[in-house]
């Protein structure tokens, strides 16, 4: 441990930690829509009544096993939610420092209590689709807002581990929504309602959440509000005497203050590094492949010739090493860092999926399965892509833009982020089952090409920011970096 994050004391109290599990609901809404989706548009009562023609071709569907989901419609439903976020996230940014963290917290907490009430009540296609879209805004909010909230309120050695949380709950998020699927399949006509309604239940608890949590110190130091800064870093760090801390948050709130646009500042020849580091991030992970698995193993099981229930079974497998693995990266992301993580999880995510194309290529033919040990290897193979996903490129795509931006263009910059998130969530999630289609096995060869692209990126490019403070980010990250220090 540095001697700044040494000097700064902490101790874990019954509040802080309830405002870490409370925020980190915002995680676990995105993490439920993530899962819910898929499993909804799968269900015959559901297309019956918002999409009969797709039910029909699916009756009636070509039996060419990579291509009988390929449907631009059904695709969008489940991506039409990202572009509403990405909207969304910028208004969210402005929310973020006009406001503060709290309040928008509390509206994205709205958006989804709202657009839950709708899709489960839904009785025409506008009303599913304003839902979706309601939803949308809270992704977009809470995605914006949870993750810089837990960054700010967690002290400096444990940032990383704190922030974690929002993934985590991202995973825990997922999981539920596969295991309500699971259930609600079987319930005539009504199981899609109970799915999509159900997302009222996390939304209420992150609503009254959110009244609760205290606001962020630097948050409040950046509107003027010292003495309510002081108390709230008193407050959760549980000890009397936060002096040196506080003094660095007012003197990175004071450079930040005299940013009249941040937006501008961020396109500074300074801005450049962490807003392409932090895009970058994003964009990778979803180039990871990860969410072909999350939106489609069911349909992916399928293919390999799984019956219904053994591939929703599998996607709950799959969910439940999402969940355990994120644990590995909480315990070990402050002592090893984010770059370590991210490198063991290139090598290991490459070598599933070449492995899984590789299969593929050569024993699931258009038509018919694959055998019964093939099938099992490449659910074993899924699981432990999932599990490296779940240690690195999943909490680090969160993380690591949450850390990176000085204060004056944090909340500017991670919006950047997050919208960049959603664009590419919703490309791979509109995209991946007409890619199927096309590339058949060789999809996974088109992931696998970008994990190396992606190691490389982080052999070379990405900084620790381990132990980092924000107000050093410039002296210890970019100034002594071969590439970045052009840019100071
Ligand atoms: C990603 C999601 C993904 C999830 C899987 C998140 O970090 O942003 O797109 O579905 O991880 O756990």
């Amino acid at each position: 441990m540095d001697s700044a994050a040494g000097s700064m004391k902490s101790r874990l109290t019954p509040y802080v930690f309830a405002c870490w599990i409370l925020a980190a609901f915002g995680g676990l809404m995105f993490g439920y829509d993530i899962g819910i989706s898929g499993g909804v548009t799968g269900m015959d009562d559901f297309l019956q009544k918002f999409f009969p023609h797709i039910l029909e071709r699916k009756k009636h569907a070509n039996e060419n096993n990579y291509c009988r989901y390929d449907d631009q419609l059904l695709q969008l439903f489940t991506s039409s939610l990202y572009i509403a976020a990405l909207v969304a996230s910028f208004f969210a940014s402005g929310a973020c420092t006009a406001f503060g963290r709290k309040p928008t917290i509390l509206t994205a907490a709205v958006f989804f209590v709202c657009g839950a009430a709708l899709c489960g009540f839904g009785q025409a296609l506008w009303m599913l689709i304003i839902g979706r879209i309601l939803f949308g805004f809270g992704v977009g909010f809470g995605n914006e807002a949870v993750p810089l909230f837990l960054s700010e309120i967690a002290p400096v050695h444990q940032r990383g581990a704190v922030n974690i949380l929002f993934q985590l709950f991202v995973t825990i998020g997922i999981l539920i929504a596969n295991l309500i699927n699971f259930v609600t399949a079987k319930i005539h006509p009504n199981g899609w309602r109970i799915s999509l309604g159900l997302a009222a239940v996390p939304g209420t608890i992150l609503l009254i959440g959110s009244l609760i949590i205290t606001e962020t110190p630097p948050s409040l130091v950046q509107r003027n509000k010292m003495d309510q800064g002081k108390s709230a870093l008193k407050k959760i760090r549980g000890v009397e005497n936060v002096d040196f801390e506080f003094r660095q948050i007012v003197e990175s709130c004071e450079q930040a203050r005299q940013v009249k646009d941040p937006f501008r500042k961020l396109f500074r020849k300074s801005g450049v590094p962490p807003l392409i580091i932090s895009n970058v991030i994003q964009i990778f992970q979803q180039l990871t492949g990860i969410n072909a698995i999350m939106f489609y193993a069911p349909v992916l099981f399928q293919t390999l010739g799984f019956h219904s229930d053994a591939s929703l079974l599998s996607s709950v497998i799959t969910g439940l090493v999402n969940v355990g693995s994120t644990f590995v990266s909480i315990f070990t992301v402050d002592k090893i860092g984010r770059r370590l993580l991210l490198l063991e999880a290139c090598i290991q995510m490459l070598i599933s999926q070449v492995a899984i194309g590789a299969i593929l290529h050569v024993h699931l033919k258009d038509t018919g399965s694959l055998n019964k040990g093939w099938a099992l290897i490449v659910v074993v193979l899924v699981c432990s892509f999932v599990m490296s996903f779940a240690w690195s490129w999943g909490p680090m795509g969160w993380l690591i833009p949450s850390e990176i931006f000085p204060v004056e263009t944090k909340t500017a910059g991670f919006a950047f982020a997050v919208s960049t998130n959603m664009i590419f969530t919703f490309l791979i999630a509109q995209a991946f089952l007409s890619m199927m289609c096309h590339l058949k096995a060789n999809i996974f060869f088109f992931f696998s090409a970008w994990i190396v692209i992606m190691g490389l990126f982080v052999l070379f490019l990405l900084p620790e920011t381990k132990d980092v403070p924000t107000n050093e980010i410039e002296e210890r990250i970019w100034k002594p970096h071969p590439l970045w220090r052009k840019f100071f």
